[in-house]
């Protein structure tokens, strides 16, 4: 019998899973055994890129005999049921000891069980986060990586080798145990949401109000690329408005029928972020605000309801375009924020030990959500691990106050104009509910004792109380009520 040649093995070969494998395929001492459910596309793949070397499989059992132990594989199928009959078949031609990955966007939840499923076998199991699109399954994703400390030591260096590289280090950290990683991939596809509907509404007051057409836009946003601003999201958005529709001549951004889609991973943070009791208002209204676009029904019967009740005149265009950039990078700090709270909720909830700036260092680069300003974030928590909140950080703190005239402007200026900007606004407004001194939640306290004797706390004294609302209103101490 020959000796097993791989050293890591990919199961599932379309798009991203292929592009892994040739990542893989291209690092310094990686042998890589491929398997797909049909063998065409395995054909396909080692035919166009004979010069990876790849080992093709046909068969589980073949997959299994080509890896060297601890046979290590990494799956690259769409989440869901597919995930789990891959890996029942592995399980069954793996040993104790060996590793099973699942590179998909599995739900964290849906990960933390097959952890404890596989383990039980013996074999080690690791929900690992990519992210980066094809592009960067190809050139260097970054990864986050849960499951064991066993299964990190032998995964760590072939991760590493093939994850996007920032400022010298690979944008790949152990994220914490079981379904930590696909946790925090999850906050990552929050964040993301957040952002890009954030730049959405910026492009949409630069057309509406600031009268620019979007070949002008493009520039302005590859301007504001050079400067805090600089990211991924930032830079592709440029190069989308830029575009020309080949048939009809329009810019491709009017083509485009304005109904955003979602595979999920949206929803799951806000989902899981309700459940947790953190405020990640930004990232919700991001994934509400492609629900509500997608409601063609809703959106005709409500078109020629009432509308803005002031135009807004804009006398001086640069100042604008500085108030929306301004605004734009207050509420992505807002998004970020409330995203990495979410972070430490699930970290505590799930008994993960996260460090917060190892996560913001592995966003650098290769992801889709890497930016300039993630430095920044590690620096804060560098400076502060136990910070309870990411915008009272110094350097966050001040560029919101810097940016607070601006961004009341361009909410208060929408709201009179009749344009929506459900994550500006409501960025704002959580940012002003997290300072204000006194919240109304008194008040909604004190509707809840009168209609359900849900008792509340008082500012002046321990305790917990009732107050008799008719009758003599008096107040009695919740433990005398009952
Ligand atoms: C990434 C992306 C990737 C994908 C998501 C979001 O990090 O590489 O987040 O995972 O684009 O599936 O897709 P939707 O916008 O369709 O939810």
């Amino acid at each position: 019998m020959t000796q097993p040649q791989a050293n890591i093995g990919v199961v599932g070969l379309a798009v991203m899973g292929s592009n892994l494998a040739r990542n893989l395929a291209s690092r310094e001492g990686n042998t890589v055994a491929v398997f797909n459910r049909s063998y065409e596309k395995t054909e396909t793949l080692i035919t166009d890129h004979p010069e990876a070397g790849f080992i093709a499989t046909s068969t589980y059992d073949e997959f299994a005999a080509a890896l060297q132990k601890p046979r290590t594989a990494i799956i690259m199928v769409q989440a869901g049921r597919g995930t789990d009959a891959v890996i029942d078949a592995l399980t069954t031609v793996f040993e104790p000891g060996d590793i099973i990955v699942d590179g998909g966007n599995a739900l964290f939840t849906d990960t933390i069980r097959r952890e404890a499923a596989v383990r039980a076998t013996g074999i080690n199991f690791v929900g690992a986060g990519i992210s980066g699109g094809e592009e960067g399954a190809l050139n260097g994703p970054s990864i986050m990586p849960g499951g064991s400390a066993e299964a990190w030591e032998t995964l760590g260096p072939i991760l590493r080798s093939i994850a996007a590289v920032a400022d010298g280090e690979p944008c790949v950290t152990h994220v914490g145990t079981d379904g930590a990683g696909h946790f925090v991939k999850m906050i990552h596809n929050g964040i993301e949401y957040a952002d890009m509907q954030l730049i959405a509404e910026a492009y949409d007051l630069l057309r509406r109000v600031g009268g620019l057409e979007p070949a002008e836009i493009a520039e302005i946003f590859a301007e504001w690329n050079r400067g805090e601003l600089e990211s991924y999201l930032i830079e592709i958005t440029a190069e989308v408005l830029k575009q020309v529709d080949a048939t009809t001549g329009k810019p491709l951004v009017d083509v485009i029928l304005d109904q955003a889609g979602a595979k999920g991973t949206g929803a799951w943070t806000v989902q899981s972020a309700l459940d947790l009791g953190v405020p990640v208002s930004g990232i919700a209204e991001a994934v509400f605000a492609r629900s509500l676009s997608s409601k063609p029904a809703q959106r005709l019967a409500a078109r020629d309801l009432p509308g803005a009740v002031d135009a807004w005149e804009v006398s001086d265009r640069a100042a604008f375009v500085e108030d929306v950039r301004r605004a734009l990078y207050a509420s992505k700090i807002i998004a970020y924020s409330q995203g990495f709270d979410a972070i430490v909720a699930g970290a505590e909830q799930y008994d993960w030990d996260i460090r917060k700036g190892e996560i913001a260092k592995i966003w650098r680069a290769g992801c889709i959500i890497r930016a300039q300003f993630l430095n920044r974030i590690t620096e804060a928590y560098a400076d502060d691990p136990e910070l309870v909140a990411l915008v009272t950080a110094p350097y966050f703190a001040d560029a919101v106050a810097g940016a607070l005239p601006s961004w009341r402007r361009v909410v208060s200026g929408a709201a009179l104009a009749g344009i929506p900007t459900p994550t500006f606004a409501s960025s704002l407004s959580y940012y002003d509910g997290l300072r204000a001194d006194r919240l109304p939640a008194a008040l909604v306290q004190g509707q809840r004792d009168f209609f359900g004797a849900h008792t509340y706390e008082r500012v002046d004294r321990e305790g917990t109380f009732h107050t008799l609302w008719s009758g003599d209103r008096s107040e009695i101490s919740a433990a005398d009520a009952h």
